[in-house]
């Protein structure tokens, strides 16, 4: 089978699908993240990708903090509309209902089932993006999305995404454990 290099501008597949928060201006402010990953154990640091003309942007770097909160299908529109119109010239402060953990500028979506707050640990720049690394302080679920204490995604129904084709997926059904199905093939 013959492979065709399709380009420069390969993603991730697919991508978890999230909501940034932010305090822009002293309100709450939400964008639409796809860009977000784990990137150390131990502190626990998540790195996000945020292009500069963003006011969450702006945010991050005025108030060193920020929320990652990851929504349901059920709220694929409002999800989608956030990363659609800017802080700049739009209030998205009123849009969810919003909670607080220990960071005071790192607003909490009440509907998400599971929503991360973090400090501002370090900064990477790139030509259009931003690389933000924080710290995560707290991790909020609610005791009917967990198993035995822990998030379980077959209870929260989140959703991803796929680039460059721009749309969003349900998550399918378990296939296998990790750090356990590959023994099978030791020797
Ligand atoms: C599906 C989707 C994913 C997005 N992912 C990112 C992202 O990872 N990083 C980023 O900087 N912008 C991303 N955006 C764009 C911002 O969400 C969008 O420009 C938003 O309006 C910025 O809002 P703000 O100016 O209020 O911060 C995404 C938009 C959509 C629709």
């Amino acid at each position: 089978m013959d492979k065709i290099n399709i380009g420069t501008q390969g993603f991730t597949i697919p991508m978890p699908l999230a909501m940034l928060g932010t305090h822009y201006n002293g309100k709450p402010n939400y964008m639409t993240l796809g860009w977000v990953t784990r990137v150390n154990y131990k502190p626990a640091l998540l790195g996000i990708g945020v292009n500069k003309g963003h006011a969450s942007h702006t945010a991050i770097l005025e108030n060193g903090e920020f929320s990652v909160n990851f929504p349901t299908t059920e709220m694929v529109k409002v999800a989608d509309y956030v990363g659609l119109v800017s802080a700049k010239r739009t209030d998205k402060s009123e849009l969810f209902d919003r909670f607080y953990g220990t960071l005071k500028t790192a607003p909490l979506i009440k509907e998400c089932p599971l929503s991360l707050e973090c400090r501002l640990y370090d900064t990477v720049e790139m030509p259009t993006n931003t690389f933000f690394i924080g710290e995560i302080v707290g991790t909020w679920c609610e005791e009917r999305f967990m198993t035995d204490g822990v998030p379980d995604i077959s209870k929260m129904n989140p959703f991803v995404l796929t680039m460059p084709d721009k749309r969003y997926w349900k998550i399918g059904r378990c296939v296998g454990h990790a750090w356990n199905d590959g023994k099978a093939l030791k020797q």
